[in-house]
């Protein structure tokens, strides 16, 4: 079974995403955090991708795919999967629709997270990132225990490279012009659904609560 995350830069795909992924049992997989680890450990990968990832532009359709769909044979996915920054243009969402096809694996649902573009950038100007086990903070709504250290690993916590004010217009740019053409695209085939992200943390989980378990209910019920 899979869940998309759907959302601009800063809606909170991650911090939603982690939280499913603690309740329901699924594996999170963000692509931006699987290109970032290649770019720390200075893989072919990572020296490919560090321009556009730094940038705020889109990594290439046919990198990013080969990159999930490594990631995906693995085969440790739990009870599902939550996809977090996958697809993010059309072309993605048509290589995604073969590989569910080829592997016969379900989408579930689409979680979009609606916030405006005031409320992203607010977020992201304030989060903190942690360079070791991926955690996120934000300095005002969800601080580390110690300023800046992380509570799950202790590291040092960083700004990410693309949270610039530069590569935060251009990710938001790129979003409006490439990313959200899909809400249409996956409202089109009765998979959307969407969710106020505006709110709290806690208050956008529980919308997200909600409508995971409404969409499992019908995807085991196809079967
Ligand atoms: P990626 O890592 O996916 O970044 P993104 O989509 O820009 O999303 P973010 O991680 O910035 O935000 P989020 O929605 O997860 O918000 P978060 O939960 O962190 O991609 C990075 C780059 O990699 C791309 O720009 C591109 O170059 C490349 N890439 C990745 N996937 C690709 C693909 N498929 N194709 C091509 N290129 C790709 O929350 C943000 C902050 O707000 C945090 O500080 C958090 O603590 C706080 N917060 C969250 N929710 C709330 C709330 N409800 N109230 C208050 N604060 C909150």
């Amino acid at each position: 079974m899979m869940w998309i995350f759907l959302g601009a830069p800063g809606a909170g795909k991650g911090t939603q995403a982690e939280r499913l992924q603690q309740d329901f049992g699924f594996v999170q997989i963000s692509t931006g955090e699987l290109l970032r680890e290649a770019m720390r450990a200075g893989t072919e990968l990572g020296k490919t991708v560090q321009g556009y990832v730094t940038r705020g532009d889109l990594v290439p359709d046919e990198v990013v795919a080969s990159v999930l769909q490594e990631r995906l044979v693995r085969g440790d996915t739990g009870t599902g999967v939550i996809l977090d920054g996958f697809p993010r243009t059309v072309r993605q969402a048509e290589i995604l629709e073969e590989m569910l096809a080829e592997h016969c694996w379900q989408l579930c649902g689409v979680l979009y997270l609606e916030a405006s573009e005031e409320v992203v950038q607010q977020r992201l100007g304030g989060r903190r990132n942690c360079p070791q086990c991926g955690a996120n903070y934000h300095v005002v709504t969800m601080p580390p225990k110690v300023e800046g250290r992380c509570d799950r690993c202790g590291a040092q916590l960083v700004v990410r490279p693309d949270d610039t004010p530069e590569a935060i217009r251009k990710r938001l740019e790129v979003y409006r012009e490439q990313t959200e053409p899909l809400v249409a695209f996956y409202d089109q085939r009765g998979m959307l659904e969407r969710i106020d992200a505006s709110g709290e943390v806690d208050e956008v989980y529980r919308a997200v609560k909600e409508a995971v378990s409404r969409r499992w209910q019908r995807c085991l019920e196809k079967g």
